[in-house]
């Protein structure tokens, strides 16, 4: 739904683009005085500015309160469950496919050979999170499954033939009554 509005803003901000470049392409063989014209485009252009600046503040205010990453800090005294995760060409291995529901998971995401990017998507192929994994170095990404079903890891960095075939599955499930933890 997001990323439908994202694309329909882009087309909409192309076709403006597109305008503009028409009407000055249409103007650009009338000659006029340079010094009133650039007090007048300096005045357009720190209009402009403050404009975006209204307008995207609260773009990004409510874009950040969107990000699934603040769910981990509120559940900082919870121990997270650790799963390794390495990226091979053109293959995922974690050191655990399962999650508990409601509990932080931190992955610990690096690559065994070169650049791969890690993302988890839910069940709509809705991203739930994502961080790069990359040789030598270890990017940890913590994460509270809110709904029990099967996840997909998924690369997200082209590379190389296979790289649509990287997938791993991660199931989320309700914990226990025996297991003590709700
Ligand atoms: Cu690994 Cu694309």
């Amino acid at each position: 739904m997001y990323q439908q509005l994202a694309w329909q803003i882009t087309v909409a901000l192309t076709a403006v683009l597109g305008l503009v470049f028409a009407y000055i392409a249409l103007k650009s063989g009338r000659r006029t005085e340079y010094a009133p014209l650039q007090k007048r485009a300096y005045r357009l252009r720190r209009g402009l500015f403050w404009a975006l600046v209204l307008l995207l503040t609260p773009i990004l205010v409510y874009s950040m309160s969107e990000l699934p990453y603040d769910a981990a800090q509120r559940h900082k005294g919870d121990k997270p469950q650790v799963i390794d995760a390495v990226g091979y060409q053109w293959y995922w291995t974690l050191s655990a496919s399962e999650v508990t529901v409601g509990r932080p998971v931190e992955f610990h995401v690096t690559s065994g050979d070169i650049n791969h990017g890690f993302g988890i998507y839910d069940e709509n192929m809705r991203l739930v999170g994502q961080t790069q994994a990359m040789p030598g170095y270890v990017n940890k990404l913590q994460l509270v499954f809110h709904k029990a079903g099967t996840y997909k890891a998924l690369c997200m960095e082209y590379c190389g033939l296979a790289h649509h075939n990287m997938t791993a599955e991660i199931r989320a499930v309700e914990s226990t009554p025996t297991g003590g933890r709700k």
